[in-house]
């Protein structure tokens, strides 16, 4: 690479900043009634600040039926009632500025609610009027249109089709919804669709967002035609990579040209990352041309092995792909939608299973310690390597996944619509604990009579070994480490945005250079020496003499 590059001060923020995701429902309860708020986000702000975060990312906070927590949104202009109001809202982007940090929202263009108003409206509206035409309906196969229109199923598992019923009290269209029931898919080849989503982007720009997060971004538009795919067996193969007439379709590229236009006429640097679940890289890329979007999750890292050779090939693909078109990686270990790392990367989980087992291991084969260590030295790693990384809340308590919340407290839509096969995603969404005593749900609630099991998601008594106050200020704590390393490639001018070289190792290694003699080794095999007269700047464990042993990743400030 032979472009010089901006220095970090001069260049656009997005390039190269640690966005801490905030799954809102969970974060903290500001109210007492056990369900995160607005202003809950706002009280936690100086951890946020502390931590050392760029910018943070408030998972959907619209009025919202909650079916699939906020992402099936009933209105876009205005906040969900149990969080608080739109004044609360502005006050937390305005003090989130105040405390430096950027603030993006969730905005969810694919699908709506079933209970926006649109919604309702079109199922009151006859077949073939203006309000059916904003969603996907059409009529089914067979002689009384009883099949649905094609064999698409929903990634939540089951038919992707519902069938409504008319006005004349008899079963008649059906419409689409690639998620929850709940969750219609909107047409994006209505005009007014298109303009009503760019109202809603000014709206949020106008109240002073820096960004926005575009859920499903790859689903917006659908091969004319709607055809049958192939035969698909599994919900794993639903989100698979190949070719599928609902995924990652060249319209979609044309939405985020005129989204692109709206960013940039703000002030400021305005930006969107978008959640494209497609491969290889290169189509990942596609997202991130200079008159798209500025960020796509790079999601390779959700579905890793813990290996070196595979961790190598995955940056290096990224890389190369992101290269060409000249946009930063986004690096992401963690989100809403998959089980934490800790379990993940000691269990060898690809996120890609189809009942609870597949997806969340075998308990009796998991190694918290040794998964512990593994998460924390992912987070050195993805902290070293160019670009920007999204990390999501808990992360930097190295919180495992909850397995064990009650079957009848389960809330994720996977449950049902697996057949109750799939527990779902509730594990990596219970409230987090911020204190180590019980009282008020480890800190999460200001009410100190809410009990563990009275939080939205019931919180496990063993929580509060990972609370915020039990790991702060304790040397090697996973909060500690992220505190410092945070503090670290703040004032490492080479991380972030830039070129990296990697370095030869071993076949258990992964190991590469920044500019400013900056190294970072992550170590996957039996322990190997550091190279002789480097200085550690960080490790993610204790280090044996000058060996780094298994599973541990270190900064060094390396001689020239
Ligand atoms: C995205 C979100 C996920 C949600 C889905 C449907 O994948 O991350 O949580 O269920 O979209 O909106
Ligand atoms: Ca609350």
């Amino acid at each position: 690479m032979s472009h010089v590059l901006a220095s970090r001060k001069e260049r656009p923020w997005w390039r190269d900043a640690v966005t801490y995701q905030i799954y809102i429902r969970s974060f903290a309860d500001s109210n007492g009634d056990g369900i995160g708020d607005v202003e809950g986000i706002r009280s936690r702000l100086p951890y946020l600040k502390q931590l050392g975060v760029d910018a943070i990312w408030i998972t959907p906070w619209y009025p919202s039926p909650q079916n699939d927590h906020g992402y099936d949104v009933s209105d876009y202009m205005d906040i969900e009632p149990q969080y608080g109001t739109l004044a609360d809202a502005e006050k937390l982007i305005k003090a989130t500025h105040e405390h430096g940090l950027k603030f993006i929202v969730d905005i969810v263009p694919n699908h709506t609610s079933d209970q926006h108003k649109w919604f309702q409206a079109a199922l009151k509206a006859a077949p073939g009027s203006p309000e059916r035409d904003r969603y996907m309906f059409c009529d089914g196969k067979g002689p009384n249109g009883d099949l649905p229109p094609n064999n698409w199923e929903a990634v939540f598992g089951g038919c992707a089709w519902e069938r409504v019923i008319e006005a004349d009290g008899k079963p008649g269209q059906w419409y689409l919804h690639l998620f929850a029931i709940e969750q219609p898919d909107l047409n994006w080849e209505n005009p007014e669709v298109r303009s009503h989503l760019e109202d809603v982007l000014k709206f949020w720009l106008d109240r002073g967002v820096d960004g926005f997060r575009i859920d499903v971004a790859h689903g917006m538009v659908k091969y004319p035609g709607l055809p049958d795919i192939p035969e698909v067996n599994t919900t794993s193969e639903m989100l698979a990579p190949h070719e599928r007439p609902f995924w990652d379709q060249e319209g979609v590229h044309d939405i985020y040209r005129s989204w692109r236009k709206i960013l940039d006429s703000y002030p400021g640097e305005r930006m969107a990352v978008a959640e494209a679940w497609v491969s290889p890289a290169s189509r990942i890329a596609r997202y991130v041309r200079a008159d798209e979007l500025q960020n796509s999750f790079n999601f390779e890292m959700l579905t890793t092995l813990w290996n070196a050779a595979e961790i190598r090939a995955k940056i290096d693909n990224s890389m190369q792909a992101l290269v060409e078109v000249g946009a930063p990686p986004s690096w992401v270990f963690n989100n809403h939608d998959v089980v934490r790392s800790v379990d993940r990367l000691d269990l060898g989980l690809t996120n890609n299973g189809e009942s609870t087992f597949t997806r969340q291991g075998d308990p009796a084969k998991f190694n918290i310690a040794r998964g512990t260590l593994r998460a924390k030295s992912a987070n050195l790693m993805t902290l070293a390597l160019p670009g920007g990384t999204y990390l999501y809340q808990g992360e930097e308590l190295g919180l495992p996944e909850v397995r064990d919340l009650p079957e009848d407290r389960l809330t994720d839509p996977r449950w049902k619509m697996s057949g109750y096969k799939d527990r779902g995603r509730d594990g990596c969404r219970v409230p987090l604990p911020w204190k180590s005593e019980p009282t008020g749900g480890f800190g999460f609630s200001t009410n100190e009579l809410l009990e563990l099991d009275q939080a939205w998601l019931p919180m496990s008594p063993w929580m509060g070994n990972f609370s915020a106050e039990s790991q702060d200020g304790v040397a090697g704590s996973t909060l500690t480490i992220y505190r410092q390393a945070l503090a670290l490639r703040k004032l490492e001018e080479g991380l972030g945005d830039g070129p990296m070289t990697w370095i030869e190792a071993g076949k258990d290694v992964v190991a590469f250079s920044r500019p400013g003699n900056f190294a970072c080794y992550i170590n996957f095999g039996a322990a190997i020496e550091i190279p002789s007269g480097a200085k550690v700047l960080i490790s993610s464990g204790a280090l044996e003499g000058n060996l780094l042993p298994t599973d541990t990743a270190v900064w060094l400030r390396v001689n020239s």
